[in-house]
This record gives structure tokens, sequence and C-alpha cells, in this order.
């Protein structure tokens, strides 16, 4: 399959990690158009990826394979009222919108195969994850295109719609919850008496094994804890801690708070 020519409507901080991860990939900067509406953002971009830059979402969007709408869940309304315009039947939407149903793009788009995806920003190193799902008239081809633009950073997974409010709690968010275990295991450490270049180090370090080693091994992650817990150690100290303080509670009930939002974002955008 060729390369599908690309427009990525929105170009925020993940229009420009797909921007990117996509020349990593082997696109041609001409394959790819950028379309953000500040002048000075657009001047960045074209900085940062040589990439063609316009404010006009007409001319970024007229033509391309692939169209991905990359804006906040508020300003969809807006970008879809300008491209129904140019927008034709032998192009693919690909939403990255949290929360917006692929019902509302549909609607605003008849006849235009759309592709609804939750991605995360780990797509900045390749190592990105994103699920998504295909609307009513997208056809193999433009799945196997759509696929083709999501999977250059990172892995994918087709799920239907129904679950993508629970991945955007769970991948989509998910980044956010290590981020934050990894600032408190650097505070923790600095208390102990590490230095700050140290504590990050053995923190960095830490994260990027476990989660190398969980994805490599065919253990689950309750068995490689458990390999790692000794009756008596300091890990059944510390997870002994951990669990009388409510760590997987409060995880379950964050996961379920994002959950919510995101349904709520797309009930505010579908009405
Ligand atoms: N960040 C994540 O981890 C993540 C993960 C998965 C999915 N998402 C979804 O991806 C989408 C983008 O997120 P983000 O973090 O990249 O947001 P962002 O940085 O705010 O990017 C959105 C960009 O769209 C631009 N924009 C808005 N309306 C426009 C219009 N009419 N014409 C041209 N450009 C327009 C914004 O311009 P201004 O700068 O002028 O506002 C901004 O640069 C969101 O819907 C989010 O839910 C995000």
């Amino acid at each position: 399959m060729d390369k599908p020519t690309v427009a990525i409507l929105g170009a925020g901080s993940m229009g420009e990690i797909f921007a990117s991860g996509l020349l990593r990939a082997g696109w041609d900067r001409s394959e790819i158009a950028l379309v953000t509406r500040r002048p000075e953002r657009a001047r960045e971009l074209e900085y940062i990826t040589g990439i063609t830059t316009t404010m006009s979402l007409t001319e970024g969007a007229r033509g391309r394979n692939i169209v991905m709408i990359a804006v906040k869940p508020k300003d969809v309304r807006a970008v879809l009222e300008e491209v129904d315009q140019v927008l034709k039947e032998d192009q693919t939407v690909i939403s990255i919108v949290a929360g917006v149903p692929i019902a509302v793009f549909e609607d605003a788009l008849p006849g235009v195969p759309i592709i609804r995806a939750m991605p995360n920003t780990p797509s900045a190193v390749d190592l990105g994850m994103t699920a998504y799902t295909s609307g009513s008239t997208a056809t193999d081809e433009d799945v196997e295109k759509a696929s083709a633009v999501l999977g250059a950073v990172g892995d994918t997974l087709k799920l239907s719609e129904d679950l993508l409010d629970a991945v955007t709690a769970v991948s989509g968010t998910g980044p956010a919850y290590v981020f934050l275990l990894a600032e408190s295991m650097i505070e923790a450490a600095i208390r102990e008496g590490l230095p700050h270049h140290a504590a990050e180090k053995l923190v960095h370090q830490t994260l990027r094994g476990a989660g190398a080693l969980l994805a490599a091994s065919e253990k689950s992650a309750f068995r490689l804890r458990g390999e790692v817990t000794s009756p008596g150690g300091t890990t059944a100290a510390a997870m002994h801690t951990l669990e009388e303080g409510g760590f997987r509670a409060l995880i379950q009930d964050a996961i379920q708070s994002a959950a919510h939002r995101s349904r709520e974002l797309g009930e505010r955008a579908s009405e």
C-alpha cells in the first residue's frame, strides 16, 4: 500500500506528535499538511517539522487521503462546519478527539468514512497505544489506510466504540498516572537521602525496565509482582502499606472518573 497523504487539523500537542512520528516512519514532508489557527504556532510547527502549515482548514483537508481531526472537543463543531464543504467520500477522517462519538462526525460529513481513535503521548517515542473503531461507511481499505497512520507511532487495537471511554481512561490518560507515580517515587527517594539526579535516574530506569519486562514477559503483572515479593521482605512491607492505604481502590476510582468525564464530554459534543 502506498503511504496515504495526511492532513492534521488542529496541530497542537497530539498533532505535532503524529506529524513528527509520520516523518520518522518515512512519510515525506510533502505528504503531510498541518493546520493550526495561530500564526506563531504555524511558524513554530514549520520550524520544528519542516512541514508546510496553513491556517485554512479547507486548504489543509482538500484532497488528502487521511484527514486527522486533533482539536479539543469544544472546537469540533466549528471544524466540521468548515470542512464539510471540501471533504469527499474517497477521503477518510480519523478523529482523535476524546469522547466525541462517531455519529457526530457521520451526521456532519454524510458518506465520509470515519475512524475514531484514542492515542496516547508515548506515541512521541513510537511507543504509543492507540485503540480505534470504524464508522458505518468505513471499508477495510479505509481501516487499512488509517491504521497505517495510527500504527506509525506505536501499537494499535481495534475495539467497539462503546469501549472507547474506558480506553480513554486507561491508555489515553494512563501516561499521567505513571508520571504521577514517578513524581511520588522521586520525592520519596529524595526524602530517603538520595540526591535529585540519582533519584530521577533510579526511578526513570525502574519504570522503563518494569514496563519493558511486563510487555515482553508472558507472565501477568500479578505473577511478576509475586516473584519480587518474599514473605517478610522489603517489597512485602511496601505492598502492605500501599494496600492498607487504598492504592488499588484509588486507581480504580481514578479510571472510573476519567471514563465518566469522557462520556460527559461526548454527550456535550452530541447535543
Ligand atoms: N494529549 C493527550 O494525551 C491526548 C491523548 C489522546 C487524545 N487526545 C485528544 O486529542 C485532541 C487534541 O489534544 P491536544 O492535547 O493535542 O490539544 P491541543 O494541544 O490543545 O491541540 C489542539 C490544537 O487545535 C488547534 N485548533 C483548535 N481549533 C482550531 C481550528 N478551528 N482550526 C485550526 N486549529 C484549531 C488549537 O489551537 P490553539 O493552540 O489556538 O488553541 C491547538 O493547537 C483532544 O481532543 C484530546 O482529547 C489527547
